[in-house]
């Protein structure tokens, strides 16, 4: 079956850096299909020359988040959920295309952020998925790792260090849903309103119930997803130089 991976990304210093790496995990899964969502008012054309020499199959998708709803510089990032517009465009397309009778062959959606860490063992692990797969993910909540805790083949509850009275405390690099059941349920989706912490609940409420989920990654015993983060580049140096009129060329892309 083919994997789509929704990835929803916006325009900042380490954007180009982040999605060279994950584009080039990406290359090495087989039968995978990207769908790109920016998260601004066009298509820039940073992302657009990128997708067209990045040798995968792709959807070049954007929508803005809407001011309300954004992160503005300087807010704490857990203040607002991020990238919930972008994922649902992307569930908007997939919808849309079945719709056009192009997908009759199984799938699988998985939402990808562009800044975490993918072993290629976890979508040979997720490309079976009937209803909703899930996984441990390392380096998250402020933990080492946060799993679904297995017992007798099924999920019995979370191990999480934070909230677990959650209807699904798993975070978004964690779980993949068959495409059968995101058709299945046109409803669904990211409620950008939704409190910290409960986004990734806001979408697979009503959608599958604990017992349903399908544990994977060796019982949830493997961690192949990190949730790393990448600094934000300091540029004092560059300012200093712009200033005297000396800065990084503007026309080299970085
Ligand atoms: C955690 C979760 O891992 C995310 O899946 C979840 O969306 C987020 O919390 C949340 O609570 O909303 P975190 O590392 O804090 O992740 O979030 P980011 O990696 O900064 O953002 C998640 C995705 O949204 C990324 O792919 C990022 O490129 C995208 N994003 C972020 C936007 O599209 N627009 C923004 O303004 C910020
Ligand atoms: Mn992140």
């Amino acid at each position: 079956s083919t994997i789509y991976v929704i990835t929803p990304t916006y325009a900042r210093l380490v954007q180009k850096a982040e999605l060279t790496r994950i584009s080039q995990t990406f290359l090495h899964v087989p039968q995978l299909h990207w769908i790109l969502v920016e998260d601004s008012a066009n298509r820039t054309s940073l992302v657009s020359e990128f997708l067209a020499h990045s040798g995968l199959t792709y959807t070049h998708l954007h929508v803005p988040t809407p001011r309300d709803r954004k992160l503005q510089e300087g807010d704490p990032s857990w203040l607002k959920p991020r990238g919930a517009e972008q994922r649902n465009e992307g569930l908007r397309w997939l919808r849309e295309e079945s719709t056009r009778g192009r997908q009759r062959e199984p799938g699988v959606v998985y939402f990808a952020d562009d800044d975490n860490t993918y072993s290629l063992q976890l979508f040979e692990e997720m490309r079976g998925t009937r209803t909703v797969s899930v996984w441990p993910v390392g380096l998250v909540g402020g933990m080492r790792f946060e799993r679904p805790v297995v017992e007798g083949g099924r999920v019995a509850r979370f191990h999480t260090g934070w909230r677990p009275g959650r209807p699904f405390p798993i975070d978004m690099a964690g779980f993949a849903v068959s495409l059968r059941l995101v058709l299945a349920n046109p409803e669904s989706r990211f409620d950008g309103n939704a409190p910290m912490g409960f986004l990734e609940s806001s979408f697979l409420q009503g959608m599958v119930t604990m017992e349903e989920l399908e544990p994977k990654a060796d019982m949830c015993a493997k961690v192949l997803v990190w949730h790393t983060r990448t600094e934000k580049p300091k540029m004092k140096r560059e300012d200093a130089l712009q200033k005297q009129g000396l800065g990084s060329d503007p026309g080299v892309e970085v």
